[in-house]
């Protein structure tokens, strides 16, 4: 496998450019191709077996071309489908959950950690067993947030709407006594102003973690490891399944600059 090898990030739709721009910030020498699979979104309100399924014709898709590794930027595909993608290809799959709770783990003093996420995500328990791997001295209380997916998406991220909607979610870790909570989801970093001041109403003190940038940090490691880390120009290629159209006018608001609907490539993956 050579260097100059592109990596491959994958996701639901467009929240996973949080993931691609903590990777870009971390290694702009590095090639990215993203896939957003548009056409399917959202995994995270599906069954398991449908995301595993789905998330299999991504990996695969990908592997099409000259990859050296696959992230996958989507918090429900790391949860159920880390495993299979594993089987299936022959590089190394990243995903977000582990470096997530692992940042989680550093965070938290008092051993109360809590996690926000997609219904799959929580539903699957996989953040609680990333925890106790990492530390058995840290509690896990992790709970749905599906409405914040839908407001980092309409841009509103600010509002009233926005801070009623996460003091709604954030009340019942009150009475856990959490002071850490994990972005558990692709799309809550766009939040986290409004997370964090509702968490700094909420709570004594409540650090806000995102597991984009500890995952970016994961991904330098492994290249490191397997000496595949690039030199010179980075650059990124977007594409997606369904049209682009949409898509390129909220994407730049998850990558952090803005994105030319022509440079967005609507593609087919192979019937799943
Ligand atoms: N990308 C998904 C995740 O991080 C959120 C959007 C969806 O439900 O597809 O879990």
């Amino acid at each position: 496998m050579s260097r100059d090898a592109a990596i491959g990030v994958f996701d639901s739709g467009l929240g996973g450019l949080t993931v691609a721009k903590a990777i870009r910030e971390r290694l702009p020498s590095e090639r990215l191709v993203y896939l957003g699979d548009t056409a399917r979104v959202p995994y995270g309100s599906r069954s398991g077996r449908t995301v595993v399924r789905y998330a299999r014709t991504c990996g695969r898709y990908l592997a099409q071309d000259e990859i050296k590794m696959i992230v996958v930027a989507c918090n429900t595909v790391s949860a159920v489908a880390l495993d299979s993608l594993r089987v299936d290809l022959d590089i190394p799959v990243v995903g977000v959950i582990t470096p997530g709770a692992q940042a989680g783990v550093r965070a938290t003093k008092n051993g109360r950690l809590g996690v926000i996420a997609t219904r799959g995500t929580i539903a699957s328990g996989a953040y609680v067993r990333a925890v106790s791997a990492e530390s058995s001295r840290v509690e896990v209380f992790a709970r749905p947030a599906p409405l914040l997916v839908p407001l980092a998406e309409e841009g509103w991220l600010d509002d009233e709407i926005a801070h009623a909607t996460v003091a709604r979610y954030l009340e019942p870790f009150v009475d856990d006594e959490i002071d850490s909570l994990v972005l558990g989801c692709t799309h809550y970093p766009l939040l986290r102003n409004t997370i964090e001041a509702e968490g700094a109403r909420l709570f004594s003190k409540l650090s806000v973690v995102d597991g984009a940038e500890a995952t970016a940090i994961a991904v330098d490691e492994l290249l490191v490891q397997y000496q595949l880390s690039r030199q010179g120009e980075g650059e990124l290629s977007i594409r997606v399944t369904d049209l682009p159209g949409r898509f390129s006018e909220v994407a730049g608001r998850f990558l952090g600059e803005p994105v030319d609907r022509m440079e967005v490539e609507q593609v087919d993956l192979s019937p799943s």
